[in-house]
């Protein structure tokens, strides 16, 4: 069951991604479905807890750019790809400061993470926002995970 608060923190989140980012929102509405498509509702991806990951040197490049796509239409509005903080943290560093599985977490089960996780509550302590599902697969997460590797400088 969610509180009052945790419901209007959750709305808050949304408003404020809408107004940092008007035009992304103009842009992504360009690719996105169909009313009668949009009218279905889709269900909500949760995946299960992940255990492991295994990362692989080179990086994989057609998963670096599958992974920027994501990025720009699922969490552009929110995170930057400097440190500077936007909603959430600027993604910089996240990937020497963070294990894999945590970063796949993050993504993939991110009310699991605000329950259990204390690294996770820091966060939303400072952000004040909580970041919510954004229906992402393991097979994204993992894309995104290779796009946060390069955007650290890993080859
Ligand atoms: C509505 C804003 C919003 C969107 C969209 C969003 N996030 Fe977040 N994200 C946050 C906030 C806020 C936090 C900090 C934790 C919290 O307060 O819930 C966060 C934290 C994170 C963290 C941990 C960062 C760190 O420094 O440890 C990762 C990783 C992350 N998000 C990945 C993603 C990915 C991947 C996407 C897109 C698929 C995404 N986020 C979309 C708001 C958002």
């Amino acid at each position: 069951m969610f509180s009052k608060t945790t419901l209007l923190t959750v709305l808050l989140a949304l408003s404020i991604a809408s107004c940092t980012s008007k035009k992304q929102a103009d842009e992504a509405a360009k690719n996105s479905p169909t009313p009668s498509e949009a009218a279905t509702p889709q269900p909500e991806v949760h995946g299960a807890e992940m255990k492991s990951v295994e990362l692989t040197t080179p990086l994989n490049k057609e998963w670096v750019s599958a992974g920027k796509s994501i990025y720009d239409t699922k969490c552009l509005a929110c995170h930057k790809l400097t440190d500077e903080k936007l909603v959430g943290p600027g993604w910089s560093g996240v990937t020497r400061k963070r294990e894999p599985v945590w970063i796949m977490n993050m993504i993939t089960n991110v009310e699991m993470m605000l329950e259990k996780d204390e690294e996770a509550q820091k966060l939303l302590e400072q952000c004040l926002v909580r970041m919510p599902n954004q229906n992402v697969t393991q097979d994204d997460a993992r894309k995104i995970l290779e796009f946060m590797r390069s955007n650290d400088g890993e080859k």
